[in-house]
């Protein structure tokens, strides 16, 4: 039997950081063995915010270096940049045009990012999940494993690929199952236990990423917002920002949250912030030096990039010619 078929991808505006690993890239990697994996890098998605060219490029390259050193094996797993794969914009045009707006204007993200200049925010930040659809369905990809932050995004290109079913043909597309895994799945900001952990965030020590060294990571786990109360404890109304120390030591040591609130309960958080480094320092140092012996050998990363590109082409381009047929273009 065909083994179902995953797609999912990181935007390439920035180092990949903490929430991005535990939320998504290190629950791929298990996956590479029960399905058939399409990891892309997100890089049209990524200029929906201003990105300077040469930084884009490299931002593209450090992230499949990312995906890679995470575990990501491009002898199992397509990798490949969005952008090389036609596809993806054109699907886009033809979905936006059977996505009513009303869908649209309610995904939470847009308003997030927008915030309160939403006459000047741009199209695309506007249309963004419906180029996000495209990247889905027209992979045909059943299942799609990405943080709690996604959901709503996914829950759109299921009425998406609906709305194309209902015109074209029942069950052309078949509807995305989110897939929402471990413990970690919305990693907050270091600063405030309120905001997610994000790349836009001004302050860089609101997030550890990918490429922080030993030292650094330790110091924005010691600096971290933390309370006065006494002891270690989830509660994520009242310790919001403990709780996601909490969250973030469990899912690096592989275990429950209850269990780390349990071993730490009568702890001084300055202990527990401690060990938390120790923890993270372990976990995230070899695959900062597997990016970086990645990141100075781009000749390889590109190589792989390349025949990622031709595979996902392979798969999308008739998916897309049966697309343009069903919807009545003229084929010459
Ligand atoms: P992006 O680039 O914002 O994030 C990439 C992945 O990381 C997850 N994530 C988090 N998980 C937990 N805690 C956090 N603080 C956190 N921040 C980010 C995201 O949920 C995501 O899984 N639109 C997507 C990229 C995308 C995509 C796709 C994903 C484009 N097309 C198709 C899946 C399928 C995005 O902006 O993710």
């Amino acid at each position: 039997m065909a083994k179902p078929r995953i797609l999912s991808g990181v935007r390439t505006t920035g180092d990949p950081h903490l929430g991005n690993y535990l939320g998504a890239i290190r629950n791929w990697v298990p996956m590479q063995d029960t399905h058939e994996c399409f990891f892309m890098l997100a890089d049209l998605h990524a200029i929906a915010t201003p990105q300077a060219p040469a930084a884009l490029t490299s931002q593209t390259r450090e992230t499949a270096a990312a995906y890679i050193a995470c575990g990501i094996d491009p002898a199992k797993s397509v990798i490949f940049p969005q952008s090389a794969v036609s596809m993806h914009s054109e699907l886009a045009w033809i979905l936006s045009c059977h996505t009513p707006l009303g869908w649209l204007s309610r995904m939470t993200q847009f308003k997030d990012k927008a915030g309160k200049n939403k006459e000047g925010a741009l199209l695309g930040l506007y249309s963004y999940p419906v180029l996000m659809a495209a990247d889905i369905l027209g992979y045909h990809a059943t299942h799609v494993p990405v943080g709690e932050d996604q959901k709503q995004h996914l829950e759109l290109a299921r009425d998406i690929a609906g709305a194309f079913n209902r015109a074209y043909g029942e069950d052309f597309f078949p509807l995305p199952e989110p897939l929402i895994l471990g413990e970690a799945t919305r990693v907050m900001s270091l600063r405030d236990g309120k905001k997610k952990m994000s790349k836009s965030d001004p302050s860089d020590y609101s997030r550890i990423t990918l490429t922080d060294d030993a030292d650094t990571i330790a110091k924005k786990i010691r600096k971290a917002t933390s309370d006065s109360i006494e002891g270690v404890s989830y509660d994520s109304e009242q310790r919001p920002e403990v709780a996601n120390l909490i969250t973030i030591y469990a899912a690096l040591a592989d275990t429950s949250i209850d269990a780390v609130a349990a071993q730490y309960a009568s702890a001084q958080t300055s202990r527990f912030k401690s060990d938390l480094a120790d923890l993270a320092v372990e976990k995230l140092s070899p695959i900062t030096a597997q990016m970086r012996a990645l990141m100075d050998d781009s000749a390889y990363l590109d190589g792989i990039l390349r025949q990622g590109a031709e595979k996902a082409r392979a798969v999308a381009t008739p998916i897309h010619q049966e697309v343009m047929k069903r919807v009545g273009f003229l084929q010459v």
